[in-house]
């Protein structure tokens, strides 16, 4: 494709982006919001969850234990854990050789969790507490791996989730982030776009009805918030190094993948670059 060619390609998708971004009215991430909607669709929230990714999901994760390994004896935190997919990918990629706990504000998404953790046999190996990501309920410079699967873009304050991240991860351990992304390219976009605007909150509210419009509130938070690039330099900001990315099925997701600095090493916490 020529230099003007792409020039106008992604300035198409920039503005039909942006276009998406005005539309958008005014995303309520209050606590007690979020709260009360995961609470509201949790029942049905694993089906969904694998209907509208036709399962694809459950490899994003796998993905994620392989790229971002446990290590024997050293505990493994994952942040908004929810119904504790995640947390059990993890158990069953350390082979019951590592504990892993997994955090989330919503008791309901943790009971249905809890019963999951019992049915896979990992009472004791994964244990869930209720706890906000932004004030983690666990010490500092503890887990080797520090994950998220779909949760930060929910926190109300992300620099503030991901710097509760970096805190409880231990020196040279890894914070993984998974997370949507918009795909790149014109033809892909465009039907992603499609797709998320019309097509799944009305799929998701016909399965999950519920008053918060859970399924309306997907997308607007998916296309407002730091993908790629954007999202890489944040993490960097924050104070992680090592930095990578991973597209995943043609963009719809990215694991990003940031470590640690030993003490003494670069600095925590810088304001995030714009
Ligand atoms: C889309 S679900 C993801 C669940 C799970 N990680 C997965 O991969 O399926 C998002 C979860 O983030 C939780 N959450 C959102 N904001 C939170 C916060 N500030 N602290 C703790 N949990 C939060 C919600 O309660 C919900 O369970």
């Amino acid at each position: 494709m020529s230099q003007t060619a792409a020039d106008s390609s992604s300035s198409t998708r920039d503005k039909a982006l942006t276009k998406v971004c005005e539309e958008r009215v005014e995303i309520d991430k209050s606590d007690q919001r979020v709260r009360r909607m995961f609470a509201s669709i949790a029942r049905r929230y694993d089906l969904l969850n694998h209907l509208l990714s036709l399962n694809i999901d459950r490899s994003w994760r796998r993905f994620t234990t392989r790229k971002v390994p446990p290590q024997p004896g050293v505990p493994v935190l994952d942040c908004c854990t929810g119904t504790a997919d995640l947390a059990l990918a993890y158990d069953r990629a350390a082979k019951g050789l590592t504990r892993v706990i997994g955090t989330d504000f919503c008791r309901e998404m943790l009971l249905l969790g809890e019963g999951k953790v019992r049915k896979h046999g990992a009472t004791g190996r994964v244990v869930l507490i209720e706890g906000d990501t932004q004030r983690l309920p666990v010490p500092s410079d503890t887990f080797g791996v520090v994950s998220v699967a779909f949760g930060l873009r929910n926190v109300r304050d992300t620099v503030r989730g991901i710097d509760e991240m970096i805190r409880t991860a231990r020196p040279q351990g890894k914070v993984a982030i998974l997370e949507f992304s918009r795909p790149r390219g014109r033809f892909l976009g465009r039907i992603y776009l499609a797709f998320f605007r019309h097509i799944l909150p009305r799929l998701g509210q016909a399965i999950a009805p519920n008053q918060d419009q859970a399924y309306h509130y997907l997308p607007r938070t998916v296309l407002s918030f730091p993908d790629g690039q954007d999202m890489i330099n944040l993490l960097g900001s924050r104070g992680l190094i090592e930095l990578r990315m991973y597209p995943l099925t043609l963009g719809i997701a990215t694991l990003y993948v940031g470590t640690k600095p030993s003490k003494g090493g670069a600095s925590y916490g810088q304001e995030p670059t714009r």
